[in-house]
């Protein structure tokens, strides 16, 4: 509707204006908040689709598998129909370009990573390690880069724990200890992840980012929709995962500054979950990268029920707000209340503590940023309806969707490089810290090499390229671990999470 911004939804007192939220500023993060039942996904579903026809790619998680409806042109009911009307909004059924993504590879097409991309720091908070058993594994991963041991998979990083802890004699003495006792424990954690499901998400061919930022041939941005009822049943998998794909976002894109409109839009829901147990080192990481991923034209928007549950030094970054009702009833969510309340720019008109009380369904308080980055004034705002379906998509229409996706060449069969794994497997005699056996010279093989070295020459000019744009605020924040992978040539450099900055 507005071409300067997402038209939110159309405030209910005074001169009833339109509450947009400008795309120009869509990159300073924003915060969907309400108690269950109260309107957050179908708000999250307006504003991406919006956000998409307006050639911005989306990312968001789909706790209920609700927003899959996104997919689909809605079949607006008469009281749909009125909330348009009361809006002066004509609601066309439409349909956004939507690809779904499944970890699990059952609703969606499979996401993966590979264990060496993921990191020793984010892997740690995926199997609950201590800071011992995190010591362990940043050893092990240093040993697996060093020998030039690729870690893809589980499997790798199995085959990577037993050849270290059956050298963990000369392995301890050049690197510190590694205690059996917590390779034992590493193993037994990953086998949890392994009767979770995880397996799968671990291994090859990887995302890549530039497919969560797809556009469609007549210019509409994909919302990429991953589906997270069975995921969020492991909310550490859910929470490192996605910690991870901002990582990357963050780790890969070029500077932008302040674009007319965000490269991506990114929906995080259930957003509690990120900073539960999150130790003060990853805390701050987060807010961090926060903070930085702004200027690389990425808008973070955290979706929650009670805006309590995000740390004050994330909420303090979200600068677009839709507050949809909360109860207070127990003193924690009075106090919850009270914090959401103040966080906006008090309207004259209005309690704001008493008008989040008060809030019906698909309504909610809003205060967006303006041009020059202030808040609005915060308006009582009736959400507009959605022009997709209210409501999933069944299996059959999600099938469709997937068939005729851009991806599903790319990402649906797995591939099994020859890794740790096989190498380890293949040895016969095994030293401390042997020099690596070359690898067979066969015609595959060469086509790798080839293929390593030209990502090798990409990889270092993408570093140069973020080493220069992020050198000030990352140089004491990004440990950068350079090991030369002797038999491959490689060379692994870590980023702020202590994930592998990629080559591609
Ligand atoms: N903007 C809107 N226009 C019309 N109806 C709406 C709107 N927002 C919400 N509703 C109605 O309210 C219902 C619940 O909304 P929604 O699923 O978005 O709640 P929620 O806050 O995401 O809940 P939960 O926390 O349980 O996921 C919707 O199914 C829809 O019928
Ligand atoms: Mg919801």
């Amino acid at each position: 509707m507005a071409d300067t911004g997402v038209f939110v939804g159309q405030a209910e007192s005074g001169d009833k204006l339109p509450q947009v939220l400008l795309y120009s500023r869509a990159n300073r993060h924003g915060l969907v908040a309400g108690a269950t039942g109260t309107g957050k996904t179908v708000t999250l579903q307006v504003i991406a689709q919006e956000f998409s026809d307006a050639g911005v790619p989306v990312f968001a998680a789909d706790i209920k598998g609700d927003l899959s409806g996104v997919a689909l042109p809605g079949a607006p009911n008469e009281k749909l129909l009125a909330r348009a009307e009361a809006m002066q909004l004509d609601l066309k059924p439409a349909a956004a370009p939507v690809i779904f993504w499944d970890l699990f590879g059952k609703k969606g097409h499979p996401i993966r990573s590979t264990i060496s991309e993921m990191g020793p720091l984010l892997l740690a908070r995926l199997l609950e390690l201590n800071d011992t058993q995190e010591g362990v594994l940043n050893i092990v991963f240093h040993v697996a880069d060093k020998q030039g041991l690729m870690l893809l998979d589980i499997a790798d990083l199995r085959a990577m724990l037993n050849h270290v802890s059956e050298n963990a004699k000369a392995i301890s003495a050049e690197y510190g200890q590694v205690a059996p006792a917590s390779i034992a424990t590493i193993q037994r954690a990953l086998l949890q992840l392994e009767t979770q499901g995880a397996d799968g998400f671990f291994g090859e061919p990887a995302l890549k980012l530039s497919d969560l930022m797809r556009t469609t041939p007549d210019g509409r941005g994909y919302i990429n929709v991953l589906a997270a009822n069975q995921l969020i049943e492991s909310p550490r998998l859910y929470s490192t995962f996605l910690l991870w794909l901002m990582s990357e976002l963050f780790e890969e894109l070029p500077e932008v500054g302040d674009p007319e409109k965000p490269r991506l839009v990114f929906f995080f829901d259930e957003a509690h979950l990120l900073f539960r147990e999150a130790s003060p080192a990853l805390l701050q990481k987060i807010e961090q990268v926060v903070r930085l991923i702004r200027s690389k034209g990425v808008g973070i928007y955290f979706v929650t029920q009670n805006p309590a549950d995000i740390p004050d030094s994330v909420l303090a970054q979200l600068g677009n707000r839709v507050q949809h009702a909360l109860r207070a009833y127990t003193p924690a969510e009075q106090k919850g209340l009270k914090a959401a309340a103040q966080s906006f720019r008090p309207n004259p008109a209005f309690d704001t503590q008493t008008a989040i009380q008060d809030l019906g369904v698909g309504e909610a308080l809003v205060s967006l940023l303006d041009e020059k980055g202030r808040p609005t004034i915060t308006e009582k705002t009736l959400i507009r309806p959605p022009a997709s379906r209210l409501g999933p998509a069944n299996d059959a229409e999600r099938a469709q969707v997937m068939a005729s996706s851009p991806v599903g060449a790319l990402y649906d069969t797995a591939v099994d490089r020859h890794s740790a794994y096989e190498v380890l497997t293949q040895r016969t005699v095994v030293t401390a810290a042997p020099e690596p056996e070359p690898e067979p010279e066969v015609e595959e093989d060469r086509e790798t090499k080839a293929e390593e070295r030209a990502r090798l020459a990409e990889e270092k000019r993408r570093q140069r390229e973020t080493e220069r744009t992020t050198k000030q605020v990352t140089s004491v924040a990004v440990s950068v671990i350079r090991s030369v992978g002797v038999a491959l040539g490689r060379e692994l450099i870590r980023g702020m999470f202590g994930t592998v900055k990629r080559r591609r």
